[in-house]
């Protein structure tokens, strides 16, 4: 049976906007895509050092060993207008987290969480920052992007 639900349209924030959050929401468009799952998606960063720049190679290179193609994606910057587009932002860690609920207007109704946060047992617990690590921590980071996409569709998906 369809959902009734409105459909869900889920930011996804790190720091740079250009490592972590990408991975993230191409994690999440796959899972989406295989569950049939309709959902926009967007990234950005709370920082604006990246702005208009590709994703980092080794989550491009992450991205396509997954058949996933995020070479189009361009940084951007965090907006307050992102509060009222969006019906949930994920956070990669905590202080992403303390940096956009620090920009959020009052009265915003969007949902705020830490990405993790999805994953039963893994509450509460960040995505480390992969950007000054070598290639091998993107797998990793890859590992913690793809749980929670899953668990997340799961959820909105109304099978969990
Ligand atoms: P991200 O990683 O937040 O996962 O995109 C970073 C990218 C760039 C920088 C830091 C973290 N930087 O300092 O430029």
């Amino acid at each position: 049976m369809a959902s009734t639900l409105a459909k869900p349209v889920i930011l996804f924030v790190c720091l740079g906007n250009i490592c972590r959050s990408p991975l993230a929401e191409a994690a999440f468009r796959k899972a989406a895509a295989e569950a049939g799952l309709e959902a926009d998606t967007d990234s950005a960063g709370t920082a604006a050092y990246h702005v208009g720049s590709s994703p980092d190679p080794r989550s491009i290179a992450t991205a396509s060993d997954h058949g996933i193609d995020i070479s189009t994606y361009r940084g951007r910057q965090l907006t307050e207008h992102d509060f009222t587009r969006f019906t949930h932002i994920f956070a990669m860690d905590h202080q992403n987290l303390r940096n956009i609920k620090a920009v959020a207007p009052a009265g915003s109704s969007v949902k705020i969480a830490l990405l993790m946060d999805c994953v039963k047992g893994r509450e509460g617990a960040a995505i480390a920052d992969p950007y000054y690590d070598g290639e091998d921590r993107f797998d990793e980071t890859w590992e913690d992007v793809d749980a929670a996409a899953k668990a997340l569709v799961a959820t909105l998906a109304g099978r969990d």
